[in-house]
């Protein structure tokens, strides 16, 4: 395990705001909601997506390619894609709903640690 890794200023992001950081080798996302730091996984498990480039509403990120939704308090699935209900029905057969990965977060003065 590598600890945790400064990923940037604790300023650099605006609460509700959310940006895609490199460490370890990771794509990870950084959001900022009513004031605390959440980070996880930016790779959509439907297809690749780039969550950041998504829309933060709350801690639940919606993906830009096809609307899946994930709670980054926990990483849990809200919604499988924003399909209609018997091609998501048709297609979960295929690419299963999964998690996204969550990590740990910390501030530490003013910078904003997280740990992959
Ligand atoms: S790639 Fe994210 S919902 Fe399909």
């Amino acid at each position: 395990m590598a600890g945790y890794v400064e990923v940037m200023k604790a300023d650099a992001l605006q609460d509700g705001q959310m940006k895609e950081v490199k460490t370890g080798g990771q794509a990870v996302l950084l959001a900022k909601v009513g004031g605390r730091f959440y980070a996880a996984e930016n790779k959509c498990p439907h297809m690749g997506g780039n969550l950041a480039q998504g829309k933060l509403e709350g801690t639940v990120v919606t993906c830009p390619v096809h609307g899946s939704q994930y709670e980054l308090t926990d990483g849990s699935v809200i919604r499988w894609t924003n399909w209609p209900g018997a091609v998501v029905t048709v297609t979960k057969l295929f690419r299963r709903p999964r998690a996204i990965k969550t990590y740990p977060v910390k501030v530490e003065g003013d910078k904003v640690l997280v740990e992959v």
